[in-house]
């Protein structure tokens, strides 16, 4: 009898190799967060993300053995998404790991008994990978396995060395591909994706990889493993793509049939279209039932990315009008069994996406009709043509896609300038690399280079409001200097400090350095501090010398506006109150968004799954005096 693929669903694939690890001792642990711990990465981008201080050896392993399904999101490829049969920003990684238990020659006969036995894919399909120099794994796979060496691969670095940042537990990695067309004989080129695809990638975590790249041994040698659900999804159900599995292909025809077409009888590009929505929604759905909300950074401006870039390849395949919660929806339904909490947070989800959806096709049809008068102007000219500036202001302000103005310019008979938009484009990159470098060469850059010779600024503000110090650095228009007489505007770094930075919304404190005895101009010295910033490990006071003249060496007291500091202090403290009021009484799901707490007022951001009532806002008011009162 022959060996085939089992056809298995996505959820039978991930009960499957969790079942499989579990009877081999491995304890099945949750999916992480797609936030993670680790402040080297900005989502979860692997499932060992979560075990990133057990291979370093700064916790111990709740179990030596351990296995899950891990959500993880990768957006160094996103313009790939939809093009290939493979890209994804969102998708699932099933992972083995062994702390310092078993190693290389366990990983590979379970990976291959996984594979084959389980799955049924015939040896006949299967390559697999090794790192250049690891004869360790070539001769396990060849002598124990089994394996024709032919179909092992020796390959380098890049390919077969894995690490999950700059530094950190890293090692080198075997991977098992699948072979979809073995009758194209035995010239193997695992680069070529139409051919061959990776489901199954085995890293021997041994070493620490330091900033200067150099190696350590880890103090155990560990497994690290990731299959990609999706890939297998693909081999198992026998379809062209990864998205043409039920893990997605109900999200694409949800969002088929709201644009009323199919994606069978789609051309190239709607096809295109609807897989980028599929894979973004996925993420989208996930990203916020982990409390990532939409907004200009980091994290957030990812989500803001992917959400635009889905109502973007929406009105692409002709919808109008808002559609992503609906196309939510069907991806809540399809994941909830795995990760409930994107059930849980179905409210959240979904009004976070319908305010993102609203405020974007805002700003789309802003540039609509700015286009339109664009695209009448255009037709008035000889050259027949939308400017590159025109076409670059459109892409920049209003969020509008290049591929939508060609599209309307071509409707109406007219072309756009793309050579002209390129340069628009670089032209812009380069003016905000210039404004990098003039801010680098105020503060930071300044303090950079001063950070070789002096420590950083002592805080000793939670104790005093006044103390003792030494003027280390005087900065004039971000250029360090040794003096400044009265009159100038002057950035101040001391080796200690009682002034509160701003930090966490919270304003820096206001106050004065005077001068002191020990000083050349003694209590002459008046410098009035405006405004306090950390800059790296340096509190940067920013103030106006009022009298006297300030030289690197003084010694002086800083003393900060005590008056100011108690009402900043007070407003902090509301802010907690204001939050618990809000739980209270509007949504116990509220969380912070952000807030500005100064010695006048306070401000606090929130996400609210619905708008606060001019009822419930009394209430909240009342809550919070009867607490302070
Ligand atoms: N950490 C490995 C990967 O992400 C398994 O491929």
């Amino acid at each position: 009898m022959s060996i085939s693929p089992k056809f298995l669903s996505g959820s039978q694939i991930r009960q499957t190799f969790l079942d499989f690890y579990a009877q081999r001792g491995h304890k099945i642990l949750p999916s992480a967060s797609l936030v993670p711990e680790d402040p080297t990465v900005l989502l979860t981008i692997a499932g060992m993300l979560q075990f990133k201080p057990i291979f370093l050896g700064q916790r111990t392993a709740e179990s030596p053995r351990a296995t899950t399904s891990q959500k993880c999101i990768r957006t160094n490829d996103i313009e790939n998404v939809g093009r290939t049969a493979r890209h994804h920003t969102f998708f699932e990684m099933l992972g083995n790991f062994s702390f310092g238990d078993y190693f290389k020659k366990q990983a590979i006969a379970w990976a291959w008994e996984l594979s084959t036995e389980v799955f049924g894919l015939p040896a006949s399909n299967l390559v697999v990978s090794v790192f250049r120099e690891d004869d360790e794994a070539f001769a396990i796979w060849r002598d124990e396995i089994g394996i024709p060496g032919d179909r092992i691969q020796r390959m380098g670095e890049d390919d077969n060395f894995w690490q999950s940042g700059p530094t950190g537990p890293c090692g080198p990695c075997s991977e098992i591909y699948y072979d979809f067309h073995p009758e194209r004989g035995d010239n193997i080129d695992l680069e070529d994706d139409s051919r061959f695809i990776e489901f199954y990638n085995l890293v021997f975590m041994q070493y620490n990889k330091d900033a200067e790249g150099n190696l350590t041994p880890l103090q155990n040698q560990n497994i690290d493993t990731g299959m990609g659900l999706e890939r297998m999804a693909q081999i198992l159900q026998k379809v062209p793509n990864n998205y043409e599995t039920d893990l997605i292909f109900p999200i694409i025809q949800s969002a088929a049939e709201i644009a009323g077409i199919y994606y069978h009888n789609s051309d190239e590009k709607v096809k295109v279209s609807l897989k980028v929505i599929g894979d973004h929604i996925r993420a989208v759905v996930h990203m916020i039932a982990d409390e990532i909300r939409a907004s200009n950074v980091g994290r957030g401006y990812i989500l803001r990315r992917l959400i635009r870039r889905v109502v973007r390849h929406g009105r692409l395949i002709g919808i109008q009008g808002e559609f992503t919660v609906r196309v939510a929806e069907s991806a809540i339904a399809l994941s909830e069994a795995a990760y409930p909490n994107v059930r849980l947070r179905e409210a959240q989800i979904k009004a976070e996406l319908a305010r993102e959806e609203a405020q974007f096709l805002k700003t789309l049809e802003r540039g609509e009709k700015l286009l339109e008068e664009i695209v009448d102007r255009t037709k008035q000219q000889t050259n027949q043509q939308i400017s590159g500036q025109d076409a670059f202001t459109l892409y920049d302000t209003y969020g509008f896609p290049l591929e939508l103005t060609q599209e309307i310019a071509e409707e109406q008979g007219i072309s756009v300038d793309l050579d002209g938009f390129e340069a628009a484009m670089k032209e812009q990159q380069t003016r905000a690399k210039d404004a990098r470098q003039t801010i680098d060469l105020t503060v930071q850059g300044s303090l950079d280079k001063l950070a070789e010779t002096i420590q950083g600024t002592e805080f000793v503000g939670y104790a005093e409001l006044s103390s003792l110090a030494e003027v280390e650095v005087i900065l004039v228009d971000g250029k360090s200097v040794e003096e400044a007489a009265a009159g100038t505007e002057v950035q101040v770094v001391l080796n200690q400090t009682p002034f509160y930075a701003e930090s966490g919304g919270q304003i820096g404190d206001k106050g004065y350095l005077n001068g002191s005895l020990q000083g050349e101009n003694g209590e002459g010295l008046l410098v009035r501090v405006d405004d306090v910033k950390k800059e790296s490990d340096f509190f940067v006071h920013f103030g106006f010398v009022e009298r006297g003249t300030l030289r690197v060496g003084d010694s002086i007291t800083a003393k900060i506006d005590n008056s100011g500091r108690r009402r900043i202090q007070a407003n902090h403290t509301a802010t907690h109150l204001l939050q618990s009021a809000l739980r209270k009484i509007v949504d116990d799901s509220i969380s912070q968004a952000g807030s500005l707490v100064s010695s006048e007022r306070l401000r606090f951001d929130f996400n609210s799954p619905r708008a606060v009532t001019a009822e419930e806002l009394q209430k909240i008011e009342d809550l919070v005096n009867s607490w302070i009162a």
